[in-house]
């Protein structure tokens, strides 16, 4: 029993200095790097778009990150009761429960697409993938029947198992050995698909910006990413952050976790893009890139069976680890307000993630009437969280760090010019470019 406490009292469960820098990049790297980065990438303009996503990371993605870091570590709590304990004030944790909500809905849709990556993992390696090249029929079948919420259990199961094993024996062992391991398994890819013939194009139009291409629309679309892309807005870097040693320095951390992140969407690019412009595909022909264009691709190469189960596997690996840190906040959270213990809340939480995931994962195939105004319920939770919550969530962060936080230069530890210019960006510029992130994708302001 006394275990048992121990285990479940998040206060003295915390990370290794390494431990949380892994944790961090492997709840970054996700479907948003290795997914959604390339194809909007694709339909933006490629390289410009590339410079502007970084451009992003830097002005408000590297800001607000630290500032979620060091309320997270100040505050000792979850999403919503670091608030409280900086603030002493419930209309604080009030707004914070945006940053609980929001992981917890975008959770039951996450793992749905984990779970085709999964799917797809399987079928590549067995080869069944390559035995019929009608990649559409394919992919519209497995939609269509009940296996990918079955693949959904598997990746609510296997979330839970690490997820309930705590912080320093579960978290931080599953991302140290899977982060380590993705990159070396994607560079082997990257090697594979640069040397494709006709690679060289796709590199290029990667690489190479015409700037002429960029709008306002896809300068709102790459900040809404650079967000999305280091979990901004979701309460996760508040919740990794209130496990880090006092005596790590999180200015540093944040780098380390921003770069993690730009790497792996480097090597995501310096796969797709060679690869698709080798075979002549479209690259910014939206979703169905990965699970339809990306096979043909990969049957037509020698050894495709092999490098395509490898490349959805990683895929898998990159979903699972941003899964593990969303449960982890409704987790932190339900453990701190309601003091249930941590296997209490991890089993009731996946309970309600798979209920909420059900409809919407029957929405994309058995039951497409499941709509509302003309969109699916994939839709509308995936709408409602990443365009909505999130730079809500963000706002209140920044608005917070930048104006309410006393502690935040003790916490946050710059020198003082850094930090001068980190709060001139956390009071003024990530706050106004946030709000017009959420004007443009709530569909309040159209170009
Ligand atoms: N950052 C993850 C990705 O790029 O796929 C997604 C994500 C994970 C978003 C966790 C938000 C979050 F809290």
């Amino acid at each position: 029993h006394i275990n048992n406490i121990n285990q479940s009292s998040s206060k003295d469960d915390r990370f290794s200095s390494s431990g949380f820098i892994f944790a961090a990049i492997g709840s970054a790297v996700g479907l948003g790097n290795m997914w959604k980065f390339p194809y909007i990438t694709g339909q933006y303009g490629g390289a410009a778009f590339f410079i502007l996503f970084i451009a992003c990371l830097v002005i408000v993605g590297l800001p607000v990150l630290l500032a979620e870091l060091a309320i997270g570590r100040g505050g000792r709590g979850s999403a919503s009761s670091s608030y409280y304990k900086l603030s002493g004030s419930k209309v604080w944790s009030g707004l914070g429960m945006i940053s609980v909500i929001a992981p917890f809905i975008i959770m039951s849709f996450y793992a749905i697409v984990a779970g085709w990556t999964l799917h797809y993992a399987m079928l590549s390696f067995s080869g069944k993938l390559f035995s019929n090249s009608d990649f559409t029929g394919q992919f519209n079948g497995f939609m269509s029947g009940y296996y990918p919420i079955v693949w959904q259990i598997v990746v609510l199961l296997l979330v839970a198992f690490v997820v309930m094993k705590g912080v320093s024996g579960g978290i931080e062992k599953f991302n140290k050995v899977l982060i380590p391991g993705m990159l070396a398994l994607l560079v082997i890819i990257m090697v594979r698909a640069l040397t494709l013939p006709g690679a060289g194009s796709g590199v290029s139009f990667f690489l190479s910006p015409d700037f002429s291409k960029l709008n306002e629309e896809s300068a709102l679309v790459a900040l809404g990413h650079a967000f999305f892309s280091l979990s901004l807005g979701m309460g996760t870097m508040i919740t990794y952050g209130s496990y880090v040693k006092k005596s790590q320095s999180l200015g540093a951390g944040t780098l380390a976790i921003a770069g993690g992140d730009l790497l792996y969407a480097l090597i995501a690019g310096l796969i797709i893009f060679p690869t698709t412009f080798a075979f002549g595909i479209d690259p910014g022909q939206g979703p169905g890139l990965v699970f339809i264009a990306l096979p043909a691709a990969f049957s037509a190469m020698p050894f495709g069976a092999f490098f395509g189960g490898l490349f959805f596997l990683l895929l898998a690996i990159a979903a699972l680890t941003s899964t593990v840190s969303l449960l982890e906040v409704p987790v932190a959270f339900t453990m701190d307000r309601f003091g249930w213990s941590r296997k209490s809340s991890v089993w009731i939480i996946i309970l309600g993630c798979f209920i909420l995931g059900v409809p919407a994962a029957l929405s994309l195939g058995v039951l497409p009437e499941l709509t509302i105004g003309g969109k699916v319920v994939f839709d509308w939770m995936d709408f409602f969280a990443s365009n909505i919550l999130l730079p809500l969530g963000g706002l209140i962060v920044t608005v917070f760090a930048g104006y309410f936080y006393k502690g935040v230069a003790d916490e946050a530890g710059l020198t003082a010019g850094w930090f001068r210019i980190w709060l001139f960006l956390l009071r003024f510029v990530a706050p106004i470019l946030v709000v017009f992130v959420f004007l443009h994708t709530s569909g309040l302001i159209k170009f």
